[in-house]
C-alpha cells in the first residue's frame, strides 16, 4: 500500500470557485474566449480607483516597504476604528482591531485559534466556500443552519433557535456561529428584525458571535444594511471586513477583525489573534498604507463606491430580467454583494447534477459560473454580476439557449 504524505484534514482542502480555472485556461490557451463569471473580484471589471493605487504608488515611493506592525500599521487600525465610529456609531481602540492578509487569514487564524479536533461550528447554508475548508482544516465539524430560499432566502430563524438549543440537540457546545451578511452566494442584506434576532439567540446561548461583512457597502437600492456591532452590545462577537470588495482592491490582500468588547472570550481572543498575527509577522505593508488613505478620503471613497455599486445594481437587474426568459431555472432577487444564485431545474434537463452543468455551460457557451453544491445548494449555480450590463446579457442568454439545448 502506497502510504500518502498528506495530513488527513488536507483532504478538506479544496476550492470549489477555482476548480474550472484549469480548464477555463485550455480552453483559451485552444484561442477561444471565455467569460469569466466566477469570480467575486469587482477588480476584474471595475479598476480599483486612481486615488487608491496612487496612494499605494506614494507608500512605495516614500520606502514603506519594511515589515510592519504585525497586526496592522497604526494608521490603518486608526482609519479602521474611525471608519466604525463614523459609519456605525462603535467606538474601540487600537487593540481591539487587528489587520490580517485578507478574510481569508483571518478566518484560518481564527479556526486555527477556535477549534480543537472535534468541536461545532454553525454557519448558514448556502455559505462561502472557504468556511467549511477552514473549519475542516483543524478537525472541526459543522452544524448547518439555513437561509430559506421559499422565503427569499430569508435566515431560517426557528432553525436556527434549535440548532443553538442543545437541551433539544443534544448538540456538543457549539463554539462560534458565524454568519454572512450580505451573504455570499446569495446576495441577501439580513433585515435589521432578523438580525436582532440571531444576536439574542447568541446572547442567550452563550455562543461566540462571527459577522463576515466584507460586503457592507454592497448594498442595492430599497435594502439597509446593519452591522452586528450596532446590535451586539456586551456580548463577544467579532466582525470580518476588510478591503477587498468596498475599497475594490482584492489583490491588496487587506482584511481586519473588529472585536470591540472587553469580556475574557472577547480578550483572550484577540490576545491570541495577536500572536498569529506576530507568527505570520504582518500583512503587506505599502497596501496597509494606502487602505488607510483610502479609509481617510470619504469624499473620493463615495465618490468611487457608489459608483460601482450602481454598475453592479444594474447588471444584476439585467442579468435576472434575462434570467427571467429562462423557464428552466429561477432566482430570488439579491440586494447586495455581487451574485445571482438561480435553482436549475435538473429533472427538466438532461445533466446529472450542477457540476455537470457547470462544466458543460464553460465547455459549449464559453461561461465559467460556479455550482451551487460548492456552497451546500446543490442544484443551484452562483453568476457573479460585475461584468457590463451588455456583457450580462450576453451571458445569461447563453446560459439560457444552453438550457434550452439541453432540455429533457
Ligand atoms: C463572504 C466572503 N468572505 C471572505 C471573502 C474573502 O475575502 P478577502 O479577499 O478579504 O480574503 C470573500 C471573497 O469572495 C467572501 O465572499
Amino acid at each position: 500500500m502506497v502510504r500518502t504524505i498528506l495530513s488527513g484534514s488536507s483532504k478538506y482542502v479544496h476550492s470549489a470557485i477555482r476548480e474550472e480555472d484549469d480548464f477555463a485556461d485550455e480552453l483559451r490557451r485552444q484561442g477561444k474566449r471565455v467569460v469569466k463569471l466566477s469570480s467575486g473580484d469587482p477588480a476584474l471589471y471595475h479598476p480599483t480607483p486612481k486615488y487608491i493605487v496612487d496612494a499605494y504608488v506614494q507608500a512605495l515611493t516614500e520606502g514603506r516597504t519594511s515589515y510592519s506592525r504585525s497586526q496592522g500599521v497604526v494608521e490603518l487600525v486608526d482609519a479602521i476604528v474611525e471608519r466604525y465610529r463614523s459609519r456605525y456609531g462603535v467606538s474601540m481602540r487600537e487593540e481591539d482591531v487587528i489587520v490580517t492578509s485578507g478574510v481569508a487569514e483571518a478566518l484560518t487564524f481564527m479556526n486555527s485559534a477556535l477549534i480543537d479536533p472535534g468541536d461545532t461550528v454553525l454557519i448558514l447554508k448556502p455559505y462561502y466556500t472557504q468556511y467549511p475548508v477552514a473549519i475542516q482544516m483543524f478537525g472541526g465539524k459543522f452544524l448547518l443552519g439555513a437561509y430559506d430560499e421559499s422565503d427569499g432566502w430569508s435566515i431560517d430563524l426557528d432553525g436556527l433557535a434549535r440548532l443553538v438549543d442543545r437541551r433539544k440537540t443534544g448538540s456538543k457546545r457549539i463554539k462560534y456561529l458565524l454568519i454572512t451578511n450580505p451573504n455570499n452566494p446569495t446576495g441577501t442584506v439580513v433585515p435589521r428584525r432578523a438580525l436582532k434576532e440571531v444576536v439574542e439567540l447568541a446572547n442567550e446561548h452563550r455562543i461566540l458571535l462571527v459577522s463576515d461583512e466584507i460586503y457592507d457597502e454592497v448594498v442595492f437600492t430599497g435594502a439597509s444594511f446593519t452591522s452586528v456591532c450596532e446590535l451586539a452590545k456586551g456580548m463577544p462577537y467579532m466582525v470580518l471586513n476588510g478591503a477587498s470588495k468596498a475599497f475594490d482592491a482584492t489583490g491588496f490582500r487587506i482584511g481586519y477583525v473588529v472585536a470591540p468588547e472587553s469580556d475574557r472570550t472577547s480578550e483572550e481572543l484577540k490576545r491570541k489573534l495577536a500572536d498569529y498575527c506576530r507568527v505570520r509577522l504582518c500583512a503587506n505593508t505599502p497596501a496597509q498604507y494606502a487602505v488607510a488613505s483610502a479609509m481617510g478620503n470619504r469624499a473620493e471613497h463615495e465618490r468611487t463606491v457608489r459608483a460601482m455599486v450602481r454598475a453592479i445594481e444594474s447588471a444584476v437587474a439585467t442579468a435576472m430580467k434575462t434570467l427571467s426568459e429562462n423557464p428552466y431555472v429561477s432566482a430570488v432577487r439579491p440586494n447586495g454583494a455581487f451574485y445571482i444564485f438561480p435553482k436549475i431545474d435538473l429533472k427538466s434537463l438532461k445533466f446529472k447534477d450542477d457540476r455537470d452543468f457547470v462544466h458543460a455551460l464553460l465547455e459549449e457557451k464559453l461561461v465559467q459560473t460556479t455550482r451551487g453544491s460548492g456552497f451546500g445548494a446543490p442544484g443551484h449555480f452562483r453568476i457573479v454580476s460585475l461584468a457590463p450590463d451588455e456583457v450580462m446579457e450576453d451571458c445569461v442568454g447563453r446560459v439560457n439557449e444552453f438550457c434550452k439545448e439541453h432540455a429533457r
